[in-house]
């Protein structure tokens, strides 16, 4: 879909850079993009609000506590009423002010209360940008969903040079038609960034049972619906990670947002997760089949030859123990699950251990329903203690554990 009849909140922060963004506002207008701005105190040093409102063709926004701006759209409306909220330049300080949730004049007000994606567009000095603070900030926006473009290296106007200066317009033009156009296929509103914290994070999920072909026609499978991986790797999307699900065969549509893998048997399982290695945090949910059969026929068994007296079995690799190894891919995270029937917590504790995971997620799959059902009951069982959650279902019981994820990342 194109950018046009989408629109735009543009923030000029004070820079020698905030001539640029003139020439942005021209680029997003001819494309057919609504601009409305908003110049800070600092920004009308470098452009003037008569040049801003006549190049967007509409009242330039300046004041937090202006009666006749806030008479025609109130701030907090503002903040939402266009696809995407826009900082160029985005100065050191506008930063900062975004990265810890100060509110005290309109631009950071704006940025604090909008419910959109935010494209930051930073140039200051190289010395600042190379900073620790500033380097802080730019990782906590990033975790907080804000994307960014540039800045540039090259010769800067105080004569120094490396990086620090502004993104070109038509670069950030660019990222603005491409964030625009990833809103357009994903709900009207896009998630709040606060509600991203699991931004820029990649996370790996199994899911579903495995089939462990005997011949063509048979093979060893389990209850499993993948309906809880599923779950987990949906909720961890919403959060903003970038999730890669391996899924053994199910009948469930792919979760939005998610790198979806299918496989078949548990080794295609183990190979499929190795390669979607390093990872920061990884949640093991399938049911994997322990046991394979030590041959596959190429043809369909017969009874009358004497198939089904004995099936010899082979032991499967343990994909989560193989994960959760001591490692330089050692994913800061690693989640177990365990399907019991009895002796819940001991058990659990038991696999927290022999499989060196983190934390490991107990069902009691014994009653019924579970296996295969909508609900769980689950015990989350941590090297600190246990702790059972009330019976939910695996939507929510997916949710709960995502958040523990982002918390704990
Ligand atoms: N798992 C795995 N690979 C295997 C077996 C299990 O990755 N070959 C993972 C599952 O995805 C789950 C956890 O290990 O996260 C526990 O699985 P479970 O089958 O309960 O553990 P087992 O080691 O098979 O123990 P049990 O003796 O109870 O079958």
């Amino acid at each position: 879909m194109s950018a046009a009849g989408r629109s735009v909140l543009l923030i000029v922060g004070g820079g020698i850079a905030a001539y640029k963004s003139l020439e942005l506002v021209r680029l997003l207008r001819k494309a057919g993009i609504g601009v409305t701005a908003v110049l800070t105190k600092a920004g009308a040093e470098f452009v003037t609000p008569m040049s801003l409102s006549v190049l967007t063709g509409e009242t330039v926004r300046q004041d937090l506590f202006s009666q006749a701006d806030e008479a025609e759209i109130d701030h907090i409306s503002l903040s939402r009423a266009a696809d995407l909220v826009v900082v160029a330049p985005a100065t050191a300080d506008l930063m900062a002010k975004a990265a810890h949730g100060h509110a005290n004049d309109l631009a950071s007000t704006v940025l604090l209360a909008t419910d959109k994606r935010v494209l930051m567009a930073p140039a200051m000095n190289v010395r600042m940008w190379e900073h620790a603070a500033v380097r802080r900030n730019q990782a906590q926006l990033e975790a907080d969903g804000v994307a960014f473009v540039g800045p540039d290296e090259g010769e800067m106007a105080c004569g120094e040079y490396g990086p620090g200066r502004m993104a070109e317009p038509a670069a950030i033009f660019e990222a603005i038609q491409g964030l625009l156009d990833g809103a357009s296929s994903t709900p009207a509103i896009l998630p709040p960034p606060a509600a991203r914290p699991m931004a820029g994070k990649r996370v790996l999920v199994t899911a579903g049972p495995t089939h462990e072909p005997i011949d063509p026609v048979r093979y060893i499978a389990n209850r499993s619906s993948g309906r809880q991986g599923y779950a987990v790797a949906e909720a961890l999307a919403a959060l903003g990670a970038e999730v890669t699900l391996v899924s053994g065969p199910v009948d469930l549509p792919a979760p939005a947002g998610v790198n979806l893998q299918k496989v078949e048997t548990a080794s295609q399982m183990r190979q499929a997760c190795e390669s979607a290695l390093p990872v920061d945090a990884a949640v093991m949910v399938a049911a994997v089949a322990d046991w394979r059969p030590r041959e596959t026929a190429n043809t369909k068994l017969k009874k009358a030859a004497g198939f089904g007296a004995t099936l010899e079995l082979v032991e499967n690799p343990d994909i989560l123990r193989a994960v959760a190894a001591k490692g330089p891919k050692r994913p800061k995270l690693v989640v177990g699950f365990a399907a019991e029937t009895d002796a819940l917590l001991a058990n659990a504790r038991a696999k927290l251990a022999s499989k060196g995971c983190d934390w490991i997620v107990a069902n009691d799959v014994s009653q019924p329903g579970v296996m295969g059902g909508a609900e769980n009951t689950v015990t989350l069982v941590t090297p600190r203690g246990a702790e059972t959650w009330p019976q939910a279902s695996k939507t929510e019981v997916a949710r709960k554990l995502a958040e523990r994820i982002a918390a704990a990342l």
